[in-house]
């Protein structure tokens, strides 16, 4: 499979993290960490190759590494993230990158986070959100117009990031919730809502033919098995008070 994930540790000050759509509840960091470390088991025990990272002291949402960079066959994009205080996670990542891919940068006024691009083949969907704007997006189309990737603006509204709200659980599948996402976007895709009580569960990631899914979300685990995907759930929960999702822990990269 030759799946490599550049993955970063939380750090103490993860109890400082940004919030925009949830409230605020204490977060136990050790907690936080152990599942962290179990996050990165679970993909070495898929075959991934791990490349994992200290944690940043004084930026608290480092550990949400996808935000910070997209890394495609040809090249990687470090992102200005759309949250002030999350600009300088993509410093200390860049010279990892470095050792992979050429690097471009989307630069001010733009804003892109990782979180709002859902790359299927050679089509990346792109949110835009209280995240990413306009200008990002454009960026993002001229960026990659060369190496032949199509990017497609989605509307998000009413979530953090795209990837909140939609990913591809198996080939031709789209787990949404269209009370944030527009469905519009994803023609073609057999679409699989999200169960009512399960809002926050869209966001799984796939690995090879296994799905890893939120153990916070067990309706949604049965459903992917009921459609013969082989679904797999990872505690996050304590993570998951810092407004994380099982994408945006790692960034993934062939
Ligand atoms: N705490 C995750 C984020 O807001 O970026």
């Amino acid at each position: 499979m030759n799946v490599s994930a550049v993955t970063r540790a939380p750090g103490a000050d993860l109890t400082r993290c940004e919030l925009t759509y949830i409230a605020s509840q204490p977060i136990n960091v050790e907690r936080a960490n152990k599942e962290h470390r179990a996050y990165e088991s679970a993909l070495a025990g898929l075959g991934v190759r791990l490349i994992s990272l200290p944690s940043e002291p004084g930026l608290p949402d480092a550990v949400f590494i996808e935000d910070a960079a997209l890394v495609l066959d040809e090249i990687a994009v470090l992102t200005r993230i759309g949250a002030e205080s999350r600009r300088a996670e993509v410093l200390n990542l860049a010279p990892v990158l470095e050792q992979f891919r050429s690097l471009h940068y989307i630069a001010a006024p733009a804003t892109l986070d990782g979180g709002d691009v859902l790359r299927i083949g050679r089509t990346l969907f792109t949110g835009r959100s209280t995240r990413t704007n306009a200008e990002g997006i454009e960026q993002l189309k001229s960026i990659v117009a060369p190496y032949d990737y199509e990017v497609r603006e989605v509307d998000v509204d009413g979530c953090l990031h795209l990837k909140t709200g939609a990913t591809s659980p198996g080939d031709g599948l789209m787990l949404i919730n269209r009370d944030w996402i527009d469905a519009n976007a994803f023609q073609g895709y057999e679409l699989i809502d999200v169960p009512r009580e399960e809002p926050l569960a869209a966001n799984t990631l796939r690995i090879g033919d296994t799905v890893l899914v939120s153990a916070s979300f067990p309706k949604t685990q049965d459903l992917l098995e009921s459609l013969g995907l082989r679904a797999a759930a990872l505690d996050i929960s304590e993570l998951e008070k810092a407004e994380a999702g099982l994408t945006c822990l790692s960034i993934l990269f062939t």
